[in-house]
């Protein structure tokens, strides 16, 4: 993708990766436009990024994305990429009986949410002469973890509608581009993460999705190399390898 010149909308662009991504794109010169539910934090971020704007969202809330969408082309008529970072991540106990309300709130935010953000989006996309639409996966949509079933579940999802997407798309002017992040040092489940070291720091993170953005790999897909052995797990014969491995370390 052209990694410069665009008006690009993230969701959860607050914090995280959304936020890494969010100031990488603003510095490359585009103008970029961040959404989350949390105002005073977008403030935060746009303050410190002078010409960075925000809008607030909760993208679980449909009637909220529709109008969220009118709002945004109509203020940034220019928008021509769309980034659905947004995402939650929540254990879920199942045989403790308490998981579906965890469950659908997992699947509204991380699946309907750029769903329906998309729907809304798309007619104005198809008639930009270039444009984006850009998902966030995981290496969990590939083996999931065992604690986070309905995460691993819409990842697994995201990773599937972005394909079919792309392929629908070929022949028209929206590119679709799937990012997998691996594991990467943010807050998604708490402060520990942040500063845990077996997570991929952030900015080493970023940089290699920025540089592979740029190289536009034909797959589509933004692959880092720690992203990798859960990836291409099962090209490799490994996923019930890579999978117990992983639950291992994290059960
Ligand atoms: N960090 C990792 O290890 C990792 C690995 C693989 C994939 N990912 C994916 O990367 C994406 C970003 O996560 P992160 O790690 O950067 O964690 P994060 O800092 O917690 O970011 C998640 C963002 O999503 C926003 N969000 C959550 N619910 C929302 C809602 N209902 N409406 C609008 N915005 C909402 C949050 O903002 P508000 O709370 O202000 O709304 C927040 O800015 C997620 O899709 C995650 O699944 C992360």
């Amino acid at each position: 993708m052209n990694i410069t010149g665009n008006t690009i909308l993230i969701t959860g662009g607050g914090s995280g990766i959304g936020r890494a991504l969010a100031e990488a794109f603003h510095r490359a010169g585009n103008q970029v436009i961040i959404s989350g539910r949390r105002e005073r934090l977008l403030e935060e971020v746009t303050t410190a990024n002078p010409g960075m704007e925000a809008l607030v969202l909760d993208i679980q809330d449909r009637d909220d994305v529709a109008a969220f969408a009118r709002q945004a082309i109509e203020s940034f008529p220019e928008l021509n990429v769309v980034i659905h970072n947004a995402g939650i991540m929540r254990s879920e106990a199942v045989a403790a009986g308490d998981f579906l309300g965890t469950a659908e709130e997992t699947i509204g935010t991380n699946l309907l949410g750029p769903i329906r953000l998309t729907a809304a989006l798309l007619p104005h996309l198809l008639a930009q002469p270039r444009s984006a639409i850009l998902t966030v996966s995981s290496g969990l949509a590939f083996v999931p973890l065992a604690t986070t079933p309905t995460y691993s579940a819409t990842k697994s999802a995201i990773h599937a509608w972005s394909m079919a997407l792309r392929e629908q798309l070929k022949k028209t002017s929206v590119e679709v581009i799937e990012i997998a992040p691996p594991y990467v040092q943010t807050e998604l489940l708490g402060p520990q993460q942040a500063v845990d070291p077996m997570a991929m720091p952030l900015p080493e993170f970023t940089s290699e999705v920025m540089a592979l953005l740029e190289s536009a790999p034909a797959t589509g897909e933004i692959i880092v190399e720690r992203c990798k052995p859960l990836r291409f797990a099962a090209e490799n014969g490994q996923v019930a390898a890579v999978f117990a491995q992983l639950n291992a370390q994290h059960g």
